[in-house]
């Protein structure tokens, strides 16, 4: 059974860069941009609990920070693992060892004892409590668009994350990753509610804290292919399988432009029982990283602006096989 997550391995920052040895000791030295923690206490009321269980689930904060059985179709959070953390394996070639946190409540080895104004700058502004620059791998770059509102539920829902004690390894990222992720992390602050009259606007959005183009568009040396933007064909590699973007622009031969806005809900929705029940078991040519699971929560309206989004966006021609028989290609 193989338990565990990863997604957006992508991300494998910033590979080949020469930097001289002048740069590299400010680099060095420098530290990240950064602003105190706002010292608020989010409400904990059923509303934004409710809230925040949604955004948790449209950004996919389980994808990286819990442990998934894969053995099951679309690889269901283990109930006993959720926000646990994860040391992601050697093989997706990180630059270095990346550990997704202990997210829970636990005071030892997870968020316990954070004030929730540090949480809200971890998830937006990519600094830890101890005010180190997060790797990017946590797709910060991307929450920081989340709305006050939205992050504060967030935090209200994290709040309620049974505890579960576990420690892990802190993350060591190598150089020159290490040292150039420290652009990354800014202030952030009044992030208004999205406006949610515009179908596309809202679209983008739900698109950008759903962080679907990370996955959707096809990287080289780590930065994402010009013009390729959610045309797909991104690999995602694992010992026991290989799952491949699909191409989600409005291409007709090759993306979705003959999908129907109906095809495309019931797309999502085709989960919606598996969520609720449980997934079957599957082998690993259904393997996906595609948060099926957490994705088919959304709302109807949600679903059809990002819907309206993806359709305003330049249809690429990308022809993408998704699940590549194994052997058939090479790493
Ligand atoms: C694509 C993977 C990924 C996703 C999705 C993701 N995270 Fe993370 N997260 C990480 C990694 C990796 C780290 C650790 C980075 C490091 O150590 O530099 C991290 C760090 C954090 C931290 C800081 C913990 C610490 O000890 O500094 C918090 C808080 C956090 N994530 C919360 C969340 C929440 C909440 C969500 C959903 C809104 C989320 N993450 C989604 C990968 C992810
Ligand atoms: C962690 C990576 C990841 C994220 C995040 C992600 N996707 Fe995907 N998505 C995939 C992969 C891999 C596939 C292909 C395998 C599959 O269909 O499950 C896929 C498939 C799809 C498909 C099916 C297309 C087809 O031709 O069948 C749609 C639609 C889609 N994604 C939309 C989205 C949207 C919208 C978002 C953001 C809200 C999103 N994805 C976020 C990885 C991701």
């Amino acid at each position: 059974m193989q338990k565990m997550l990863i997604r957006g391995l992508g991300f494998a920052a910033a590979a080949v860069v020469t930097v001289s040895g002048a740069t590299l000791s400010y680099l060095y030295l420098r530290k990240p941009e950064m602003a105190p923690p706002l010292s608020i206490r989010v409400e904990m009321t059923p509303e934004r609990i409710a809230r925040g269980k949604y955004v948790y689930a449209l950004a996919d904060c389980d994808g990286c920070h819990s442990e998934r059985d894969f053995s099951r179709l679309a690889g269901p959070v283990m109930e006993s693992g959720r926000g646990k953390g994860v040391v992601f394996p050697p093989e997706l070639g990180l630059p270095g060892r990346i550990v997704a946190s202990n997210i829970t409540t636990d005071r030892e080895t997870g968020l316990g004892a954070w004030t929730d104004g540090e949480k809200i700058r971890a998830v937006r502004e990519g600094i830890s409590r101890d005010g180190r620059a997060l790797f990017p791998l946590m797709p910060y770059e991307n929450y920081r668009h989340m709305s006050d509102e939205d992050v504060f539920s967030l935090v209200a829902y994290l709040n309620t994350l049974p505890p579960i004690r576990h420690r892990l390894p802190k993350s060591e990222v190598k150089l020159p990753a290490s040292l150039l992720m420290k652009d990354l992390p800014r202030p952030v602050r009044n992030v208004p509610q999205p406006d949610r009259s515009d179908p596309v606007r809202y679209g983008e959005y739900l698109a950008t804290v759903g962080v679907c183009a990370d996955c959707h568009t096809q990287r080289e040396r780590g930065s994402p292919k010009p013009g390729m933007r959610f045309a797909g064909g991104e690999r995602f590699h694992f010992g026991f399988a290989t799952v491949v973007s699909s191409n989600i622009t409005p291409d007709e031969k090759t993306g979705i432009g003959r999908w129907s806005e109906r095809a495309f809900l019931a797309r999502f929705y085709a989960y919606r029982d598996y969520a609720q029940k449980g997934s079957p078991q599957a082998g690993p040519q259904s393997f996906t990283l595609m948060p099926w699971l957490a994705l088919s929560q959304l709302p109807p309206e949600d679903l059809r602006a990002i819907y309206a989004y993806l359709r305003a966006q330049p249809p690429v021609f990308n022809p993408v096989t998704t699940h590549p028989r194994p052997g058939a290609e090479p790493l």
